[in-house]
Order: structure tokens, then sequence, then C-alpha cells
């Protein structure tokens, strides 16, 4: 529990034992479930916690309650790393209202499995509400991540609860830049829905944000134009750095020692290189990396007829979150019937604005002294200018 400003206390919890996020995301250091409670004339709690962590949560509100019973506990997003432990909430305080729109309570019946008719305050967009002091006005946020989902702003705190937007991977304790792993978490999960973001920043704009409150990941309350701008670009699809990103599956050998030579061609160029390893890397890194960097080499052998596996998961996977505007360049390797640059194209033209660099480069079966020339002439033309 800690006392974080005025009448604010952080009270979640750190996941120390996770190994994969939402079932699929690895997170190698963990990752928060983040709580608050406002203390003022009514006490208001902002969401719970992990089902797992619940008792560990409760303890942590009971000690900033201090004695005291809570009014109100704001559901801000029914996904159940912030929802299930809302009934060991109600358990031990049966007066507590729960504070939501149409869609969160439809989601509560459906997760829980209870009728709530007694406990449920529905609200509507930017409708307000006072606990004394304070004053809170919920602002919905459809598709940030879920369609549920609102984020909650107190006006004398300049405080924006905002749920999974500005959230990371990680539990608190971990010192990394916030960046890295606020991208992987960014565009693995809201990485979709940049249009949904970008009307809830439009939406918020106007708004004295001196404080951001999310549901992963650290308080942020220093620099918000920094952490706001990074989610306009993110949201809109811009890179914000510039790079060339790798990313391949190699069987043999082959064509990893084609991609190794593109990166030392790239590299003498002084340009920024970053390689995954589809089959053996966490992939949602090199997800991410696509988006934030501003250039995009695939690399893949030919495998049953087509793309190896990982290959067709990473394209689907930057596909259905709008992957769009980048210069991509394709390297392709088989031993006979090689088509995957076919392939590769085709899978890529539904998306805006995609640019394929000249030359592709065909490998059969190893490199020749031709695809040397061919891997230069690409770092030439990824180079640009
Ligand atoms: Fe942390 Fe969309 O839940």
């Amino acid at each position: 529990m800690k006392r974080f400003k005025d009448d604010l206390y952080y009270v979640g919890v750190n996941d120390y034992n996770i190994y994969l996020f939402e079932s699929q995301f690895r997170v190698p250091n963990g990752i928060s479930y983040n709580s608050y409670v406002l203390m003022d004339e009514k006490i208001a709690i902002f969401d719970s916690v992990d089902v797992h962590f619940q008792d560990e949560w409760l303890n942590n509100v009971l000690e900033v309650l201090n004695g005291r019973t809570p009014t109100y506990l704001i559901i801000q997003h029914m996904e159940p790393d912030h929802s299930s432990s809302i009934n060991a909430l109600l358990d031990r305080f049966p007066s507590l209202k729960l504070v939501g729109n149409n869609k969160t309570f439809d989601m509560l019946k459906k997760f829980y499995r209870k009728d709530y008719q007694n406990e449920m305050i529905v609200i509507k967009d930017k409708e307000s509400l006072s606990l004394g002091k304070y004053n809170l006005t919920f602002y919905f946020a459809p598709f940030v991540h879920w369609p549920e989902v609102m984020m909650t702003y107190v006006d004398s705190l300049n405080a924006l609860f905002s749920a999974d937007a500005f959230g990371k991977f990680s539990t608190l304790d971990v010192d990394e830049k916030w960046e890295e792993e606020a991208s992987r978490y960014y565009f693995g999960i809201v990485g979709k829905y940049g249009l949904q973001v970008n009307n809830l920043l439009k939406k918020l704009d106007g708004l004295d944000i001196k404080m951001i409150c999310p549901l992963h990941g650290p308080i942020l309350d220093n620099n918000l134009s920094y952490y706001l701008n990074l989610y306009k670009d993110w949201a809109s699809y811009r890179p914000t750095k510039k790079g060339v990103v790798i990313a391949y599956n190699s069987i043999y050998g082959n064509t990893l020692k084609a991609v190794m030579t593109l990166k030392s061609y790239l590299e003498e160029e002084n340009i920024n290189v970053l390689t995954f390893d589809l089959a053996r890397e966490d992939m949602s890194k090199a997800i991410s990396s696509a988006f934030v960097y501003d250039r995009l080499v695939l690399a893949c052998p030919t495998y049953n007829g087509t793309l190896f596996p990982h290959m067709y998961s990473y394209i689907h996977e930057i596909s259905e979150r709008n992957f769009q505007n980048r210069k991509v360049g394709i390297i392709e390797n088989g031993s006979w019937g090689v088509i995957i640059a076919r392939k590769i194209k085709e899978l890529l033209s539904p998306l805006k604005g995609i640019e394929i660099i000249e030359p592709v480069v065909t490998i059969l079966s190893s490199m020749s002294e031709d695809n040397e020339k061919q891997l230069k002439e690409l770092s030439i033309n990824l180079k640009g200018e």
C-alpha cells in the first residue's frame, strides 16, 4: 500500500509468477495489476485485480480504509485481470455500489453469473459523480481495449485513471525504459484499435491532465506530453524510430546467412538493425518493433510449398493490427518451387501504403555471389535518400 498523492492510494499487486499475459505474451518481468483508492467523504476504489491476488489486494484495501466503508467500486474495464476480484470486495462490503456503463454490467453478469441489480449504478458518457471534495467524470473509451472500457478524470487531482491505456508489462519494481515494454504492450494489446485510441485522445484534449493512473505499470506524473505524443504516433501508425527490423525464419541456416549479410551491409551504412528469429524469439517484440521502426524486411524459406508457419503468423499478427505505410524488403529461399515473395506480396496487398523495396532477393538453397550483390543493392535501397 502506498499513499501516492493527497487522498490517492495505490492498492494494486505485482504478479511475479505469470508466464504468459493473456495466455500469449511472454512477460519475463511479470506484470502489475493496479488498483487505487481515493479517500473522501465517500470513498471510491478503482478496479479490482486478478482473482489469484484477491487476498493481497483486499488486505491492501482494508489497510487504507482503516475501518471505513467504501461507497463505490469504479469498474473501468471488465477483462478478468481487473474484474475477477469484484465479488470478493462485494462479499466484504455488501453496501458497495458498482459504477459502470451498460456494457460493463452486461459483461459482469456474463462473467460472474450474478444479477447485481441492487449494486449497479449505470452511468453515461461524460457523466460525473461527486465524492465530496473530488469530482469524478467518466469518459467512455470503447475498444481501448474492450467495448465497455471507460476512463475517469478526477478534477482537483488532475488525474486520469486510464484503464489499459498508458500501461506496460513488468512489475512496478523493475527498473527499465518505459517505452520498450509499453510499446510491446500497446501494439500487442491495443495496436489494432488505433482509430479508437485517436478518438479517445481527441476526447481527452482540453483536460488538464497532470497524472495518469493506468491499470498496469507505473503511475505517470512527469513529462506527460512525452507519453501522450507517443500514443498519438502509435495510434496513427507513425514510426517513432529509424531502423530496419528483419523478421526471419531459417531452417538450416542459409536464410539466416542472408539476413546477417544484409544486416552487415546496413550497418556499414550506419543503419540501426534489429533481427528477430520468429521461431525462437518472442514474436510480440518482433510485432511491436515492426510498428515502432520505419522499415521491415521479411526473410523466409519455403516450407510445405508455402511460407514457414511462423512467418504466416507474423504477417497475420501485424496485418490484423493495421500495419501500414512502411517500406518492406523480401528475401525468399527454397530449393524448388519458390513462391514466398509472391505469397508475401499477396498477404500484404490489403494493407495501406506498403512499398516493396527492390530487389526481392531469391535464394536457391544457399547464397550465391549474385545474391550477395542483390543484398547489397537491397541495403542501399532500404537506406533510401
Ligand atoms: Fe489489463 Fe485489457 O486488461
